[in-house]
């Protein structure tokens, strides 16, 4: 393949080189351009733009494949757990079991917030959104621990093992808190002796009454849910995470930036509007049909379908669409809205409309369906998705720290006002 590509701009040449990564991608490196011809590129929402080297994820959107650190994600959700998937994803390996013990144990031990923590998000109003009280509470995290909040490179680095237990594991801490806090309940004990999910979902739900026991098959569905959303390479969070961390700002910065990204309705917020969408759907008596229509005359979105990336099915929405039938068998649950959403789905994937836009569903539509069927209210599937997408801004973080030399600084084409004169108050 080339490794020169030539741009001709009126009657200068230059010679810019080609970039190949080692799944045979390859980019044309315009770093130099600005300098030689005071031309920048243009490439509006980033959409052919590649922001940086990365080893973390391989997506291939066109083939619909999503590898961690070059391992399979279907292989993944079969054979690991989130933990482990974790640990991939911020070291590079999958580790031995001792790593992986001695990282679980890590990761519990720091399951507890820091009183003063705990105060500050009791402190938000009950009815604050809780992708709000995550962003704020992981700064307040951050303030917890001036020691591992340098923003100084070096320390935050050396500190970055304690630093990602600790925010694996309080990020649902933080979720929990609140969710107890919103329904005028204590926040119990955490119970180290559980699985990162069984943990979690007692702290969510247990009664008073000592009812805290979550059947495993629950369990695993939130696991794999966490699993598959661990890292996406350059999402709008991720880059967001990554930028942030350029400027050198530790990982509780960048992560508080993350969550609010991950906030907005195209990106993380998508789970909740897809049971939004189809419970109006159930509601109004319409099969599906009518709002297939609708989208396709612009007129609404069928929320949980497209993806900039994939433009094949997402794998993460095939493995999650089996594990919603497990999940809903094992809680002896039936969904009206899951046989709506298939039913969106076998219209959508036979419509010229979507076939032709290559729209497929993505991870966000089954996501929701399991979410709501373990028990969560709606406004907490987007904090369930950050709290899986914890471990792979984290890495981002990382390997921002330990190579990135400058700070990212995009450019732009100013389309404003020329120079105006200014005019004093009476003139105007
Ligand atoms: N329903 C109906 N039409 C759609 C949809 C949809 N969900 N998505 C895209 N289109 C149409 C769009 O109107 C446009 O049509 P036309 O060419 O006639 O103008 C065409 O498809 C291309 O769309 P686009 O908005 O230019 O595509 P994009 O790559 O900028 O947007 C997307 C990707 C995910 C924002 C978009 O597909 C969307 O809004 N989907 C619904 C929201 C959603 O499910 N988001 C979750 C994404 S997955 C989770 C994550 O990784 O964050």
């Amino acid at each position: 393949m080339a490794d020169t590509a030539n741009l001709e701009i009126g009657d200068q040449k230059y010679s810019l080189d080609v970039i190949t990564g080692t799944e045979q991608e390859q980019a044309v490196d315009i770093s130099r351009l600005r300098k030689e011809s005071k031309l920048i590129t243009f490439d509006d929402g980033y959409g052919n733009t590649g922001s940086c080297e990365s080893s973390v994820t391989f997506i291939d959107g066109d083939k619909g494949i999503l590898r961690y650190r070059g391992y399979d994600i279907a292989e993944l959700a079969e054979k690991s757990t989130f933990l482990e998937s974790a640990y991939l994803l911020l070291y590079g390996n999958l580790p031995s079991n001792a790593a992986l013990q001695e990282f679980r144990k890590r990761v519990s031990e720091y399951c507890e917030l820091p009183p003063e923590v705990l105060k500050a998000i009791n402190a938000m109003p009950k009815s604050a959104h809780p992708m709000a009280v995550l962003a704020s509470g992981l700064q307040a995290l951050g303030g917890a621990y001036p020691e591992f909040s340098t923003n100084d490179r070096e320390k935050d680095l050396e500190a970055f093992d304690q630093v990602a237990a600790l925010i694996i594991s309080t990020v649902r801490t933080i979720a929990a808190a609140h969710h107890r806090n919103s329904q005028d309940k204590e926040l119990p004990q955490p119970d180290t002796s559980k699985s990162y999910c069984g943990n979690f979902l007692s702290m969510m739900f247990s009664e008073d009454d000592g009812t805290d026991e979550i059947p495993e098959p629950v369990q695993n569905a939130l696991d794999q849910i966490f699993l598959l959303h661990a890292d996406h390479e350059q999402n709008c969070s991720t880059s967001t995470c990554r930028m942030i961390a350029s400027g050198g700002a530790n990982p509780f910065a960048s992560l508080a930036g993350g969550v609010s990204a991950l906030w907005g309705p195209l990106h993380g917020g998508a789970n909740m509007a897809v049971i939004k969408m189809l419970n109006e759907i159930h509601e109004s008596g319409d099969d599906g049909s009518n709002f297939i229509e609708s989208a396709k005359q612009g007129k609404s979105r069928l929320m949980g379908f497209g993806h900039r990336v994939y433009r094949n099915y997402d794998p993460r929405a095939k493995i999650l669409k089996n594990a919603s039938d497990q999940a809903l068998e094992a809680l002896g649950v039936s969904s009206p809205i899951l046989d709506i959403a298939r039913r969106l789905e076998e219209v959508a994937l036979e419509d010229s409309y979507f076939i032709q836009r290559k729209l497929y569903p993505n991870v966000d539509f089954y996501s929701g369906i399991i979410l709501q069927a373990l028990g969560f209210p709606t406004n907490m599937f987007t904090v369930l998705f950050a709290i899986g997408r914890t471990p792979g801004w984290l890495s981002h973080w990382k390997e921002i720290a330990e190579n990135g030399k400058k700070i990212h600084r995009p450019r732009q084409i100013y389309q404003g006002e020329t120079l105006r004169p200014y005019l004093s108050l009476e003139e105007r």
